[in-house]
């Protein structure tokens, strides 16, 4: 029961599209025929709207942080709820199983589980970002130094937790991965995507 209802209540929170709702209800038709085709922020920025874009982070972030306090409330295993809201995104039910690539979710997730974590983990994010201005890079960057931060902070659960989320991350990744390898990955704010 102490996974069951976290990954479950974690699972159906994570599944909410946020992107692709705010930008339907916005007018500007399904995110998923925009730039990369996926339904985060990174892509929501593409249609040239900063607001819906932020919106989307912080409500992608949020859903994810969300499961973990709840969990944490019912005295439930935190890193379990985070993970399930971090696989709903990826995999929601409501899209046929085709979500997201999940990176603000897991930031969400890190901020809940351990603030020091988070921190770590958007100073990466934000420093590879303003050096080389790629999201799909600066997302890879830091989800592959979370297991490690966790680990370093005493928090072995977390950090496998971490473990997996940065494994399907870099799943979810790997057309970006291929591009970057071909230098055709779109910058940072650029309208276009070569998917
Ligand atoms: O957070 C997603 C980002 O890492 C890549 O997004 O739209 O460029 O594939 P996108």
């Amino acid at each position: 029961m102490s996974i069951i209802l976290p990954a479950l209540i974690g699972y159906l929170l994570g599944s909410i599209p946020f992107g692709l709702v705010i930008t339907k209800l916005a007018g500007l038709g399904d995110i998923r025929n925009v730039g990369s085709g996926n339904i985060g922020a990174t892509n929501v920025l593409r249609t040239g709207r900063k607001d819906l874009a932020l919106a989307t982070l912080l409500l992608d972030g949020g859903k994810g942080a969300i499961a973990v306090f709840i969990a944490l409330a019912l005295g439930w295993r935190p890193e379990v709820a985070g993970a399930a809201a971090f696989l709903g995104h990826c995999f929601p039910v409501w899209l046929s199983f085709k979500g997201g690539k999940g990176v603000a979710t897991f930031m969400g997730t890190l901020f809940a589980l351990n603030l020091v974590a988070g921190l770590f983990a958007g100073a990466i994010w934000l420093s590879v970002a303003f050096l080389l201005r790629y999201s799909s890079l600066s997302a890879l960057i830091a989800a592959a130094a979370m297991p490690f931060v966790l680990f370093a902070l005493g928090l072995p659960t977390y950090a496998i937790a971490a473990l997996f989320m940065a494994m399907l991350i870099y799943i979810r990744h790997k057309e970006n991965i291929a591009r970057l390898i071909s230098g055709t990955e779109p910058k940072i704010g650029a309208k276009k995507s070569t998917a």
